[in-house]
């Protein structure tokens, strides 16, 4: 708001050829409070007005004048603009009060809907790091569009399907045990597999009868089809459990395994617009004018593939949803994958194929290096939660034995702290994983965040605050801090998802909680004078707080 009106009266000051849009970009927001709450580097104007910059903004400075600035200074090439506190303070409580958790919001979206290809983990493994990612990042995501007036379709598109069945129903001939299998679904069925391809390295002859039981999976051999159904609905109720923990939901859960029957349509479809080639035996689209390795499309043994299937996805979800945007949250090292995608959709001439959006993140390394389920060494998301809220209850038991809902409050804390460990990274970086900074409760954290809103509802509930007794006009210069990062929310919401960016949510709220303990350390807050407009400014973080969290994904208790 604050900064739309600089911009306005800034690009007036300055004439037609210096918009809006272009003042706006360069407002920046100082580093330290000495020089003001927004600043607008001159250096740029130096060319056009033949001027230093120190003389340009000299002479801007005084000619600024609203009542939501308070002053103007010229200092070197910038000018400094320190805002009206009383005024924005009472806006900003005021706003936060009618709206509630609506604060935030926008419309932007209205009336357009994002489909999410999100978490997609492949059965009979171990739920990976890399599918961590993915499922919190889509969730957080899919939050955010709507929190931006979208509709969203969030898709779980479950990898059932490839090569690597016929491996392991081959496996499961040899050595599979029901028993094991039944009690103890993917663990089990990962040893087959690793097992598998340790004991191909001395005899080739295994690759072979894996190539066989996949030709039968193909052909719908009726065993076969028995055991890859049996280890499908044996895996999902292994990843359901950790959805459940994690608090994340669908819209619809589909295998790639779907679209077996409905490739032949897409490869008749590139067929019928001459995009298809012969390489080899192989059939696969060209992409050599893209700079691109051709997609390959059917593979010269007549079995179609990853991008086969993701093709006919991608269209029947258009089909089906019209969507505006579909984002596919899936790892950088599918990154030619989905150019493949885009560019073959885009040859077919389908409009929307720039709606398709790879939302790419980097990779959960172990010792600097990629975790990889053949070698089994994959770090179990099960036990990584599982550890989480031990540690939390110890917490608790430790700070505050006499809470009541313990169980439920380990829970929010231990997953919570999972979540955040990951959003708070720039989501195209890799990370690496380390179960000690993820299971950290102090420092950059989703504890540190819940503990501040936890202390917050105990100053609330002390003074018994009800919304009634709501004030908003407070004077008092310590609370600026906190009134400032209330007031970037909206735009941090905004900014989180047109960049897909959740980590702008995730350390948006950690400054928020950061000036709001500074606060609360330096200032009595239950004092006497301005209590009820104090403790309106405890309820408007509170809110904000919690709903930022509930963006990303994570509960914050009342009390811990
Ligand atoms: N199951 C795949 C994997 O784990 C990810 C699938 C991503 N989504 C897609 N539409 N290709 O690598």
């Amino acid at each position: 708001m604050e900064k739309h009106v600089l911009a306005l009266q800034l690009s007036h000051l300055l004439g037609e050829e210096f918009s809006r849009e272009w003042v706006y970009s360069l407002i920046e927001i100082p580093k330290q409070e000495k020089f003001g709450d927004l600043a607008f580097p001159c250096f740029q104007l130096a060319k056009s007005f033949r001027q230093s910059p120190a003389k340009i903004a000299a002479q801007l400075a005084p000619r600024l004048e609203h009542d939501l600035f308070a002053s103007a200074q010229p200092a070197g090439g910038y000018i400094n603009i320190f805002l009206n506190q009383p005024v924005l303070t009472e806006q900003t409580l005021k706003q936060i009060l009618t709206e509630g958790t609506n604060y935030g919001s926008h419309q932007f979206g209205a009336d357009q809907n994002v489909v999410l290809d999100m978490s997609a983990p492949n059965i009979a493994k171990p739920f990976s790091m890399g599918h961590l990612r993915s499922t919190v990042i889509g969730n957080a995501l899919a939050n955010l569009a709507e929190k931006c007036g979208y509709e969203t379709m969030k898709i779980n598109y479950i990898g059932d399907y490839g090569t690597q069945f016929g491996k392991l129903l081959a496996a499961y001939q040899k050595w599979g045990d029901d028993e094991q299998i039944r009690s103890n679904p993917i663990p089990e069925l990962t040893k087959i597999y690793v097992r598998f391809h340790e004991e191909a390295e001395q005899d080739p002859s295994l690759i072979e009868e894996g190539r066989h039981w996949f030709k039968k999976l193909e052909g719908n051999d009726a065993e076969a089809v028995k055991h890859w159904k049996w280890f499908k609905d044996a895996s999902l109720e292994e990843f359901n459990k950790i959805y459940d923990l994690l608090g994340v939901t669908f819209d619809l859960t589909r295998g790639e395994a779907y679209y077996n029957d409905k490739m032949d349509g897409t490869v008749y479809q590139l067929k019928e617009n001459g995009l298809l080639t012969d390489s080899e035996g192989a059939k696969v689209v060209r992409l050599d004018d893209e700079g691109l390795p051709p997609c390959l499309i059917k593979k010269s043994n007549g079995t179609t593939i990853y991008a086969t299937r993701d093709l006919t996805a991608a269209i029947d979800r258009y089909n089906s949803y019209q969507f505006n945007e579909a984002l596919y949250v899936v790892g950088h090292e599918q990154t030619l994958h989905f150019q493949q995608i885009k560019h073959v959709l885009a040859k077919l001439n389908l409009p929307w194929a720039q709606d398709v959006k790879h939302i790419s993140f980097g990779m959960m390394l172990q010792n600097g290096s990629k975790m990889s389920t053949r070698k089994g060494k994959t770090i179990l998301l099960k036990e990584v939660l599982a550890e989480a809220i031990d540690q939390a209850k110890t917490n608790i038991e430790d700070k505050n034995p006499a809470l009541i809902n313990k169980e439920e409050v380990a829970k929010q804390v231990g997953v919570g702290a999972v979540i955040f460990h990951d959003l708070k990274h720039d989501r195209r970086n890799d990370v690496e994983f380390s179960l000690k900074d993820m299971l950290t409760f102090e420092g950059d954290t989703a504890p540190y965040l819940q503990y501040a809103n936890a202390r917050a509802q105990s100053l609330l509930e002390k003074a018994k605050y009800v919304q009634e007794d709501a004030e908003v006009s407070l004077h008092d210069p310590n609370a600026w801090t906190v009134v400032k990062q209330l007031r970037l929310f909206p735009e941090m919401v905004m900014r989180a998802y047109t960049d897909y960016d959740p980590s702008k949510i995730a350390r948006y709220l950690l400054d928020l909680a950061k000036a709001f303990n500074k606060y609360y350390a330096g200032t009595k807050i239950l004092q006497e004078e301005q209590l009820h407009a104090r403790l309106t400014l405890v309820y408007g973080f509170s809110v904000v707080l919690k709903e930022g969290l509930r963006l990303l994904g994570i509960h914050t208790p009342e009390k811990m």
